[in-house]
């Protein structure tokens, strides 16, 4: 859309020297997106709302926060009892963070599922993995983070609009006839996606805002005292897992940061062409086993690391990275995919649309 098809003087004025509005227009409005989009891919969109909820009350709760350990746990004791509305603010940043990282973890299983992280979309995964750990060390150390989270959160957004959203069949979109105008169609889709998520966190912070964590909280830190038992929030429990594997203090901190840039090489070890698990009956098998798996390593980081749970988190830790290392690289060439559709509008208007030897690889050349 030009400048000229403004209806508004002004904004058409604005757009004519700085064409912000036609940026947003042609981002947000006529962004063609693929028409088969599940509920899956709402929630890239829900990790942007959170993100702005924990910004949000994350200022407000500082501005009542002393970080002095004299007076820490008493300036909390006061958000909840005396600051207008700070036991509101506390629970909804409390358990936004729990939300925020279910709808991240949710938002890579999508990705490792359909292969969201292949070619052309290896940088769009790779910035999504550098947003997974600033999450990690925010919700570890505080603060300043969430401001440069938000900025590798627009470098996210500036390479999925390079070449716009994968899709469950995983193939290009080949036309106008597989797409739709980003608006109104999944604004819409993104609200309805919202009001449920809106739902369930409301329930929490309303009925249930100490279930996440924990009663150790309530007790005031001793210095002079290691609590028995240090167990962390439960969305660093995996990782914890594979921290207390290795009987080596320095090898368990290395295979914890392993487990997290063994996903940046991720596009490199998957070399399958097809990208989508729908069509790869032996990967979609190995996707749930490794699902499973990381459920394992969360339930054994809970535990204490002695005895089964031990061994059990020993099993999982291996299991792990030899999904990525060794598995990947084999389904890669040794699975037969099942035929792709020709196209995104196929399999809904024609029949079953199998194309035997289509390939989910990109038409153009990708640099
Ligand atoms: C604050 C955290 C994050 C925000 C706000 C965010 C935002 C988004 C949004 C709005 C989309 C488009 C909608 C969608 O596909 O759901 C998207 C797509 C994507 N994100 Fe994220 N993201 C975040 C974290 C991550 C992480 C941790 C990863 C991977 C490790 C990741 C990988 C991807 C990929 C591969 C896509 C393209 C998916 C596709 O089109 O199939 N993102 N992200």
């Amino acid at each position: 859309m030009s400048a000229n098809q403004f209806q508004n003087p002004v904004v058409r004025w604005i757009d004519h020297r700085l064409p912000i509005f036609s940026f947003l227009n042609h981002e947000a409005t006529e962004y063609p997106t693929p028409k088969n989009l599940n509920y899956f891919w709402n929630f890239g969109s829900l990790a942007g709302i959170s993100l702005v909820i924990m910004i949000i009350t994350g200022i407000v709760l500082s501005m009542n926060y002393t970080a002095h350990v004299d007076y820490a746990f008493d300036s909390v004791e006061r958000i909840m009892r005396d600051v207008n509305h700070g036991w509101l603010l506390r629970y909804i940043h409390m358990n936004g963070a729990s939300f925020f990282f279910i709808v991240v973890f949710i938002h890579i299983f999508r990705g490792l599922y359909y292969g969201s992280y292949k070619a052309p979309r290896e940088l769009l995964w790779m910035l999504g993995v550098v947003i997974l750990l600033l999450m990690m060390a925010t919700a570890f150390m505080g603060y300043v983070l969430p401001f440069v989270i938000v900025g590798v959160v627009i470098l996210h957004l500036v390479a999925l609009h390079r070449f716009g959203s994968n899709n469950p069949l995983g193939i290009d979109t080949r036309g106008p006839q597989d797409t739709i105008p980003f608006h109104p169609y999944y604004t819409i889709k993104d609200f309805f996606g919202l009001s449920v998520f809106l739902t369930f966190f409301a329930a929490a912070v309303f009925f249930f805002p100490n279930f996440m964590g924990h009663p150790d909280n309530y007790i005031p830190a001793n210095a002079l005292q290691t609590p028995a038992h240090i167990v962390p929030e439960w969305y660093f429990l995996p990782f914890y897992a594979i921290l207390r594997a290795v009987p080596d203090k320095l090898g368990g901190v290395l295979a914890m940061f392993g487990a997290i840039a063994v996903l940046f090489i991720l596009p490199w070890l998957d070399r399958s062409p097809v990208r989508s698990g729908r069509f790869r009956p032996i990967f979609k098998i190995f996707f749930w086993v490794f699902f499973a798996d990381c459920l394992v390593l969360g339930y054994v980081g809970a535990m204490p690391a002695e005895g089964i749970y031990l061994v059990i988190g020993r099993v999982a830790t291996v299991w792990y990275f030899l999904h990525f290392l060794l598995i990947l690289p084999i389904l890669s060439v040794a699975e037969t995919p099942r035929p792709l559709p020709q196209s995104i509008s196929t399999p809904v208007f024609g029949g079953s649309g199998a194309m035997a030897g289509a390939s989910a690889a990109p038409k153009r050349k990708v640099e």
